[in-house]
């Protein structure tokens, strides 16, 4: 649908804002919106901030989210080969292996595992090893832990009785490393829920392709963080704007890609 021509006697002048509505048209689909670029490798953050950029509320990241975003982070998931995931969100959040959405995910995973496997980072190895993000991940999607050389012996070797253990980086991880060995283990396209002090460290190693941004109509304050916690990014990425999208609840739906 096209906007009607503005009025000459109301257009901006080079004065004012160049502002641009969010085009109003068809619905989208959102699993072709959505989809990989074809042709190669393709790291995906998917994130979400209040108006005033608070990454959590009480701690949890949920409290800013809706049933649209929700769903969002579900085809997000869906859409994914590997989604990479920091020990501190699966800690906070509670984190299970990723279970498929509402009404299957079978076409949009022909060939592939059913579920996309999580693959946690984590130095220290704190995580219980009996949760069910381990002990009931699909076999065929078998959690991972990317993880250092220098992280506790005894923890590696456990952990690698429950999950497939990827050691990059000798006191951290060293996540252009890890990318590459999860892209040599077939997993191109990537998909990274954080959390903020994850998603600095992916953005410092400039293996970031795309941000999925949700803005949530809320503000905070308080001493949440914001999406990305870690020392100031040296060369910050420009980002374009490859897409925006709104739902009835005043949520946005930013996807920006590396230029
Ligand atoms: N707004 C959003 O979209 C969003 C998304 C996700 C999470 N969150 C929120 O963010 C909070 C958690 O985020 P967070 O930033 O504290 O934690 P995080 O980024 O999820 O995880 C941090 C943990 O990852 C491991 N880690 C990070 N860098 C590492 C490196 N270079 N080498 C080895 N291990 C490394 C460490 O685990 P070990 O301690 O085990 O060594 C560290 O404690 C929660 O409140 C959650 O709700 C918000």
């Amino acid at each position: 649908m096209h906007e009607p021509p503005l009025d000459p006697a109301e257009q901006p002048t080079d004065a004012e804002p160049a502002l641009r509505p969010l085009a109003a048209g068809a619905p989208v689909r959102p699993a072709d919106a959505y989809a990989y670029p074809p042709g190669g490798p393709w790291l995906r953050a998917n994130m979400i901030a209040s108006a005033d950029g608070a990454a959590a509320r009480d701690d949890r990241s949920g409290g800013l989210g809706n049933e649209t975003d929700r769903r969002l982070l579900s085809l997000l998931r869906g859409l994914a080969d590997v989604v990479i995931v920091g020990a501190g969100t699966v800690r906070a959040e509670g984190y299970g292996p990723v279970a498929p959405g509402p009404g299957g995910w079978e076409k949009l995973r022909a060939g592939r595992s059913p579920v996309p496997p999580l693959a946690i980072v984590s130095h220290r190895l704190d995580l219980d090893l009996d949760a069910p993000v381990f002990t009931e991940a699909d076999p065929r999607a078998r959690t991972i832990v990317l993880t250092t050389r220098t992280a506790p012996p005894g923890r590696v070797r456990a952990a690698a009785e429950r999950a497939e253990v990827i050691v990059a980086g000798e006191d951290r991880l060293d996540f252009a490393a890890a990318v590459a060995e999860l892209m040599a283990r077939g997993h191109e396209r990537m998909l990274c829920e954080g959390g903020p002090r994850v998603l600095a460290q992916v953005v410092a190693a400039g293996v970031l392709d795309e941000l999925c941004l949700t803005v949530s109509p809320m503000l905070l304050a308080g001493g949440a963080v914001r999406i990305l916690n870690g020392p100031a990014v040296p060369v910050p990425p420009r980002l374009r704007l490859a897409a925006a999208y709104r739902d009835d609840e005043d949520y946005l739906f930013l996807r920006y890609v590396r230029r």
